[in-house]
């Protein structure tokens, strides 16, 4: 191999959000005449309308190679990806492993190159919700803690990294490849008035989101959904809430099963309340701009929310986003139903929190990472010429 071969990076995708944070850094990856992307697509999640969709809008390649692995329990999940990663490691070894975010597969890909002494990028590095019982959080730690590069979103995860003795020349804060994305999609993101004549929503709902408003709704937390108490008191809360606005809710294929295994669809036949299918990232984003809040247990969510100034009301007990919390339009509101429903009257009466953008959530961290990586590799070959 010489100075001027161009490194192979293999950069992993699995899951929905994955598919946001890959799409510009495929792009900038590609863009560098020392690097030479490969797409490796796990099958994690694998429907068109929780998969196939977001490649069209986003423009992301098509996949190199899909492993298929398709669901199952979380340790299912994590061993059939490294099982099928680890032949192709060996068949074209990369220089460098990419990983976004949190999901199984994330976690999954980092083990088999960590284990083949691959060097492992992690984008989203550092954010901490410091509750294990999110599988998620089991998914950063290992992560972080075998990844060479780990590239951060906000100034508190170099806190946290820090805490857990990662050397400090190991991190680069970059910023957010989820707001580039958003940035990107924003001028070709969907009329809501279009999104609604499209799932259905009855004459009533349109006009009274007209004249209302309405608020965007999404709930897919295993903590959230997986108990059926829990599920149906929020889903209660939901009822209540669209007699004051509408509630625009697209359902993820695990809520919606919980919905239908609990026969809890009752709660949501309310004249107030549009369901749908989970839907293309193009109207997500455009019922999220235009919605007077949201309410949600989704990361990307608060972090959009943010980036577009649109109060935000997560439910959940914590946040691994902390800025969204200090800097941007999130407020924890935990899963009460009662207290849900006092935070919507608040930001109804109120306008809602105002926020502010966090410090590189520019448009431009895919650039940097590209650039950082790069950098990286460069070294990495001098030091063994
Ligand atoms: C996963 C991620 C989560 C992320 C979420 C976004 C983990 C641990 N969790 O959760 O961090 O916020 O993706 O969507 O990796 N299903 C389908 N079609 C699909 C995919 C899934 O019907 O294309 C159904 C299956 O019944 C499956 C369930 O949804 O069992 C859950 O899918 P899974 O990939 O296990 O986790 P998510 O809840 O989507």
């Amino acid at each position: 191999m010489n100075g001027s071969t161009p490194f192979k990076i293999d950069c992993i995708v699995g899951a929905r959000p994955n598919f946001v944070k890959i799409a510009p850094i495929m792009r900038a990856l590609s863009s560098r005449a020392g690097l030479v992307p490969r797409l490796i697509h796990t099958g994690q999640h694998y429907d068109f309308v929780m998969n196939a969709v977001f490649f069209d809008e986003l423009r992301i390649p098509a996949p190199d190679i899909n492993l298929e692995v398709g669901s199952g329990t979380n340790t299912e999940q994590t061993a059939r990806v490294m099982l099928a990663l680890e032949p192709v490691f060996l068949a074209q070894r990369p220089d460098l492993l990419m990983v976004v975010g949190d999901v199984n597969s994330t976690i999954a890909a980092t083990l088999v190159a960590s284990k083949m002494l691959i060097p492992v990028a992690h984008v989203e590095a550092g954010l901490r919700s410091f509750d294990r019982a999110m599988p998620e959080e089991v998914n950063r730690l290992v992560t972080d803690r075998l990844s060479d590069l780990l590239f951060t979103t906000e100034r508190v995860a170099l806190d946290n990294l820090t805490h857990e003795n990662v050397a400090p020349e190991r991190i680069t804060f970059v910023g957010n490849v989820m707001i580039d994305t958003l940035f990107a999609c924003l001028e070709r993101a969907v009329d809501p008035g279009q999104t609604f004549a499209e799932i259905g929503a009855s004459e009533a709902f349109q006009s009274a989101a007209r004249e209302k408003g309405f608020a965007f709704v999404t709930l897919h937390r295993p903590s959230n959904v997986d108990d059926p108490v829990k599920l149906a008191a929020l889903l209660g809360a939901l009822a209540t809430i669209s007699r004051r606005l509408p509630i625009v809710f697209p359902i993820h294929p695990r809520t919606r099963g919980m919905i239908a295994n609990a026969g809890l669809e009752p709660l949501l036949a309310e004249p107030g309340i549009a369901t749908a299918p989970p839907l293309s990232y193009l109207r997500a984003i455009g019922l999220m701009r235009a919605a007077r809040l949201v309410v949600t247990d989704s990361g990307g969510v608060q972090e959009e929310t943010t980036a577009l100034g649109v109060p935000c009301l997560t439910a959940r007990e914590n946040t691994e986003r902390p800025i969204t919390i200090d800097q941007g339009t999130n407020t924890l509101i935990g899963v009460d139903p009662a207290r849900l429903i006092a935070a919507v009257d608040d930001v109804l009466t109120t306008g809602g929190k105002k926020g502010r953008a966090p410090d590189l959530w520019d448009g431009r961290a895919a650039e940097r990472i590209a650039d950082a990586t790069l950098a990286f590799l460069q070294r990495g070959r001098e030091a063994i010429a």
